[in-house]
């Protein structure tokens, strides 16, 4: 299934979708695939391709990469004080991702964008190609996946444990970063918004800063 979307309307609407991801409706594989397939014509640095998509559907596995984010995610929350004293949009997404972390293990499918080498002891440029080298990937992943009717929303939190994850995943750590996991799943609902943005013209700057 596609949806109806005009380009303007995918990259309008690809949103961070957490409480509207359909838990009970499976996803098949092949629609996978082909998320996966059209994330690939993503550019890379050098055009090398160094990629690889973890699609994580086992029940097992789910539950320790969920362990993993929720036990990151409850640290984070906790340093964020508590959500009654938060501003209306703040606390609304508190909430929204606090019902992510408490139901990612059922969400059907959670995959996780990788790249090949470690990053984190590189010089900039070098951080840039390799991250510049998934990042798109991961992006078109999530606007395939959206064009099919599928929600995903972008999350780094479990990266506190990436090595504990990678021994659960059989990932090899010191060959592999991982860079962000995505829940996968149907929406409830496939009408969604433009998200709240800065003015365009408030970020660009014409020929200098
Ligand atoms: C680099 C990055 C890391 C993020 N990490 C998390 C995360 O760990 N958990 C989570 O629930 N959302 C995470 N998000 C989702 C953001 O909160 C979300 O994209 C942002 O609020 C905009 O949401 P919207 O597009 O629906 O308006 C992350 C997004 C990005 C781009």
């Amino acid at each position: 299934m596609q949806l109806p979307l005009t380009p303007d309307e995918l990259l309008t609407t690809t949103r961070a979708v957490r409480k509207r991801l359909d838990l009970e409706r499976p996803v098949p594989r092949d629609v996978l695939e082909e998320c996966v397939a059209l994330a690939l014509q993503a550019p890379s640095a050098g055009n090398t391709q160094t990629w690889s998509f973890v699609i994580v559907t086992d029940q097992a596995a789910k539950d320790a990469v969920a362990g993993w984010y929720r036990t990151s995610f409850a640290a984070y929350a906790a340093a964020g004080g508590p959500v009654e004293a938060m501003a209306p949009a703040a606390r609304r997404m508190a909430e929204s991702a606090q019902h992510l972390a408490d139901h990612m293990h059922e969400v059907p499918a959670l995959v996780i964008p990788c790249v090949k080498g470690r990053l984190e002891h590189r010089a900039l440029d070098g951080q840039a190609a390799g991250w510049g080298s998934i990042v798109q990937a991961g992006w078109s992943f999530c606007l395939a996946a959206r064009s099919r009717g599928l929600g995903t929303c972008w999350t780094t939190l479990h990266l506190t444990y990436e090595r504990e994850v990678a021994d659960a995943l059989g990932i090899p750590f010191e060959e592999v970063t991982q860079t962000c996991l995505l829940p996968v799943a149907y929406t409830k609902g496939t009408d969604f918004k433009p998200g709240p943005r800065t003015d365009a013209a408030d970020v660009i700057h014409w020929d200098r800063w």
